[in-house]
């Protein structure tokens, strides 16, 4: 499904992240795996099929400079820049908003949006430089983006805003030939959701009409479709993956 192409992704380290990384790779693409934790992304790259195939890259999705040194070091080494993009890198930093300081703000506004759109912005400016003919960038925003939750109005706004860059990007985008589409998870079991306490989680859970937190592959698929010519006409779209969750 993806032979030929090469795919960006950041948070390629994390639980969503690697799952992501691992299907692209079992359906044929190249994989650049970008972490700030270069380690987890090297680990990441040790797990997939044809590991010397692909590239494990350290990043601060953050910070423009590092973004800008990422694709350049994945152009010297692939000889083309990524046609799809898959934005999974984010972070939480809870808190009530009474007691939530500015850093902790402004550090999940920078990672979580301020990055998405970094990521978009280099990777698909060095497509277009190539002459590359299609695209896809796939971003993941969450249902707090869509609903609230309490302790989380850093994060929920951060998610809220992925929703509205990706119609926006894909409105601007679509003359470059690249989609841009967003998922929405709702609680996925990987290393982010595991400081969650047993009580909060068994909440969640009755929430949720199917009973259960995700796994990663389930909201890794869904992505790995959003970025296929399997939904060629799709862009602009927030896909909920979530189990049914709507607090
Ligand atoms: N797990 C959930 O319940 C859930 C629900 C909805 C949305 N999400 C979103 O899914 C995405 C993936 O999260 P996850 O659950 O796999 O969490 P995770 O913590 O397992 O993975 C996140 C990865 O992002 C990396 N990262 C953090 N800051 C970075 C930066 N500045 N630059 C580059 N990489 C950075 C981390 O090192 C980590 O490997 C995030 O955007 C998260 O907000 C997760």
């Amino acid at each position: 499904m993806f032979s030929g192409r090469i795919a960006l992704v950041t948070g390629g380290g994390g639980g969503i992240g690697r799952a992501v990384c691992r299907i692209l790779a079992r359906d044929g693409a190249q994989v650049i795996a970008a972490d700030l934790d270069s380690r987890a992304a090297e680990d990441t790259v040790n797990s997939m099929i044809n590991p010397n195939t692909h590239l494990a890259l350290g990043m601060n999705v953050a910070d423009k400079a590092s973004v800008e040194a990422g694709i350049k070091s994945a152009l010297e080494a692939l000889r083309a820049p990524p046609s799809l993009v898959a934005n999974a890198a984010g972070i939480t930093r809870d808190n009530f908003l009474l007691q939530m300081d500015q850093a902790a703000f402004s550090d999940v506004l920078d990672v979580n949006l301020k990055g998405t759109f970094l990521v978009t912005q280099a990777a698909v400016m060095a497509l277009v430089e190539h002459g590359g003919e299609h695209g896809a960038v796939v971003n993941v925003s969450s249902i707090s983006g869509k609903i609230g939750n309490m302790g989380q109005v850093n994060y929920a706004a951060s998610k809220a805003g992925v929703i509205a860059l990706t119609k926006t990007a894909a409105a601007e985008l679509a003359k470059v030939g690249v989609r841009v589409n967003c998922v929405v998870p709702g609680f996925t079991e990987t290393p982010m959701v595991e400081t969650v306490p047993d009580k909060v989680r068994n909440m969640l859970i009755k929430l949720t009409p199917l009973r259960r937190f995700a796994q990663p592959e389930e909201v890794a698929e869904v992505m790995a479709f959003l970025l296929s010519d399997k939904s060629s006409f799709m862009t602009g779209a927030s896909v909920e993956v979530t189990g049914g969750l709507a607090m």
